[in-house]
């Protein structure tokens, strides 16, 4: 029996979100991808992060960054954004995080 690649990882697949250097160091910007609102930073490397925050499903997406941590903007919680872990308040929470990579033609995220 064949079965894809595709369908082992859940049918994610990379996507184009944006032109190559549409985000600058040090910042995120976020898309709306397969139903998705993910939240991508630029910092020392590509991250992407789920955009919503679980305090009041509002986006973490203009939040300050500093060092691996994104704070959401709206009442200040903390996330690690590359391993989605929330760092205050709560145990055990974390956004989904996913790959993105800038390629020669734009950036993209596997989702
Ligand atoms: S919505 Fe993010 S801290 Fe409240």
């Amino acid at each position: 029996m064949y079965i894809s690649i595709k369908h082992i990882r859940g049918a994610m697949a990379w996507k184009r979100v944006a032109a190559k250097g549409s985000i600058k160091s040090g910042k995120s910007s976020d898309f709306r991808v397969n139903g998705k609102r993910i939240t991508v930073i630029n910092n020392g490397g590509w991250y992407a992060v789920d955009a919503m925050c679980v305090h009041q499903e509002k986006p973490i997406t203009a939040g300050k960054i500093e060092g691996d941590v994104i704070e959401c903007p709206h009442h200040f919680w903390h996330y690690n954004y590359k391993t989605g872990e929330l760092l205050d308040y709560l145990k055990d929470i974390k956004l989904e995080t996913f790959k993105v990579e800038e390629r020669d033609d734009g950036i993209y995220l596997d989702v």
